[in-house]
């Protein structure tokens, strides 16, 4: 069953033949490529499915949790796959605060689960020092981790894994200067020189998350073969060295800020690094695809960068599993397009993830709700149409009509059918939801136009059957206890 269209491939666009040659030669993995696995989602595929159907038929053998969610973390127990663990950024204040607090954090979301996941990093803090933050978090982030480290080290478990803080490039990186000028942000150097000493201290690295999207559109006289590793006529030349992509270029970058700040030696991780597919003009599949796959291939050659050769960062997590339509979108409207997935588990392009050569696996077996579809009524009189578009798209996911994206084309009323159908499938398809005064009619036509997907809501878990666990019955056995004390 497959209801909505597939996206058009990118085997479709003019690069074909370089595709074709990338795929035949395509080398190994780096071991130690993981992806991103974010819950900003209204209906997500469940759990055990994007770890039974996703993750392992495509051999990933890493995963980044946005957040300690309980489903995910029980349905990775036993898989041997290794896992980072975010904690969101409105936890740091709280975490900061008090020991007990950071005790009961570890307990309930790593203890629990430490003889069965195998944990590898926590990652405190969501970007905490992101431009567009200020510096709200700034004074909580450190004794956060420090508190999370103590926590750890009473529960016996600092050696299985390390605390870290993601930094978004913006930290370090002013995208109109050169890898050699670059120092971390003023507004940020006095947290910063606390936080390289807690990672020296512990022998952590420093996990960084890139935004080449957002340093494309930036940089307008950088053409897009630098961010897709491509062969470039003009690299960047900055005093002796060479740069020919913005991976290294931004590694590099870090590298300097890291040795002006004394600590030259400190490992890398990078936590994010992804392109976007809809919701901005060069956000597509197949810019995604060459962006992707020559950052896995070229982690794979581990030929390093200029200031530090044969290096390759000790993880890489792409960005991300699949698309979130509750994602912020501050730092722009194609935040939730970054799925390497559609939100319901269908690849958009081929990347390897650890499954080598081959194209990646569907998830299987999605569950779909029925093909309705929710659209204007030309029929009426749409004076009042407009507000009823506000409406739809304060709620619901209107990205898609972004100048550049996939349904900015659709014209009217297509775009304010686009709306109508989101916010309908957000709400599971009650038919309240299809009335906007009127102008709201239910068809089983699939109205999806070209590249403009008109897509169908998942079940969610809530929705369909339910199947407890082990651990949610163990949960509830103890939720009944606890209730009967009290
Ligand atoms: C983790 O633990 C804390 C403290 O017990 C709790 O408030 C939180 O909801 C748990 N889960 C997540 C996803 O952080
Ligand atoms: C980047 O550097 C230029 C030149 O030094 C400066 O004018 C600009 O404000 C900087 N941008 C940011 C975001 O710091
Ligand atoms: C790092 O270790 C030194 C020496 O043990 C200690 O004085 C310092 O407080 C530690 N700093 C942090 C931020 O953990
Ligand atoms: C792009 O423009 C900046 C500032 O105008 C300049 O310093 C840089 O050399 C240019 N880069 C290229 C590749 O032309
Ligand atoms: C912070 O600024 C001081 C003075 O400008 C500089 O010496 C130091 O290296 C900076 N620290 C970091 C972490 O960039
Ligand atoms: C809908 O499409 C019409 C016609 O192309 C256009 O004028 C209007 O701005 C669009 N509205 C939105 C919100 O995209």
């Amino acid at each position: 069953m497959r209801p909505s269209r597939q996206h058009p491939m990118p085997s479709q666009a003019p690069a074909l033949p370089l595709l074709l040659l990338l795929l035949a030669v395509a080398p190994p993995p780096a071991a130690a490529v993981g992806v991103n696995w974010g819950f900003a989602s209204s209906h997500p595929l469940p759990a055990e499915q994007v770890v039974h159907g996703l993750l392992l038929p495509n051999s990933v053998t890493r995963v980044r949790l946005s957040a300690a969610s309980p489903d995910a973390l029980s349905a990775l127990a036993g898989t041997g796959v290794a896992v980072t663990v975010g904690v969101p950024n409105e936890l740091l204040r709280p975490l900061a605060a008090s020991r007990k607090a950071a005790a009961a954090w570890v307990h309930d979301n790593v203890t629990r689960y430490a003889s069965a996941v195998l944990f590898e990093y926590i990652a405190v803090g969501d970007d905490p020092f992101l431009l567009n933050h200020g510096q709200q978090f700034q004074p909580f982030v450190v004794h956060a981790a420090a508190n999370i480290q103590q926590a750890l080290d009473d529960a016996k478990l600092s050696k299985k894994m390390k605390v870290v803080v993601p930094c978004s490039s913006d930290a370090y990186q002013n995208t109109s200067t050169l890898p050699s000028k670059a120092y971390f942000r003023p507004d940020v150097n006095k947290t910063m020189v606390e936080l390289l000493q807690f990672l020296a201290n512990h022998s952590s690295p420093f996990m960084v998350e890139l935004n080449p999207i957002l340093s494309f559109q930036q940089k307008k006289n950088i053409s897009l073969e630098y961010y897709t590793f491509q062969l470039m006529s003009h690299p960047i030349i900055d005093g002796h060295n060479k740069y020919e992509n913005y991976f290294d270029a931004s590694i590099d970058a870090l590298i300097t800020a890291l040795t002006k700040a004394g600590f030259s030696d400190m490992g890398i991780v990078v936590g994010r690094a992804g392109w976007p597919t809809d919701g901005a003009a060069n956000a597509t599949p197949a810019i995604a695809q060459s962006f992707m796959t020559g950052l896995v291939n070229h982690l794979a050659r581990k030929s390093g960068t200029p200031l530090r050769p044969k290096f390759v960062p000790t993880e890489t997590y792409l960005y991300s599993l699949s698309d979130e339509d509750q994602c912020s979108i501050a730092r722009g409207t194609y935040e939730r397009h970054y799925g390497i997935f559609t939100f319901d588990g269908q690849a958009k392009y081929y990347v390897n993830l650890g499954q080598g050569a081959k194209a990646l696996k569907n998830a299987p077996d999605v569950d779909y709700l029925p093909s309705k579809w929710c659209v204007v009524d030309n029929n009426k009189d749409m004076s009042s149409i407009s507000s009823s578009f506000s409406a739809a798209c304060s709620n619901a996911d209107c990205t898609a009509l972004s100048p550049g994206g996939s349904c900015a084309g659709v014209g009217w009323p297509g775009n304010v059918s686009y709306a109508f159908n989101n916010y309908y499938q957000q709400h599971d398809q009650s038919e309240e939801s299809c009335t906007f005064n009127g102008l709201g009619l239910i068809t089983t036509v699939d109205p999806s136009v070209d590249n403009c997907l008109f897509a169908l809501a998942i079940r969610t878990s809530a929705a369909s059957s339910f199947h407890p666990s082990l651990t949610t019955l163990w949960i509830l056995v103890l939720w009944f206890c606890i209730y009967s004390l009290a």
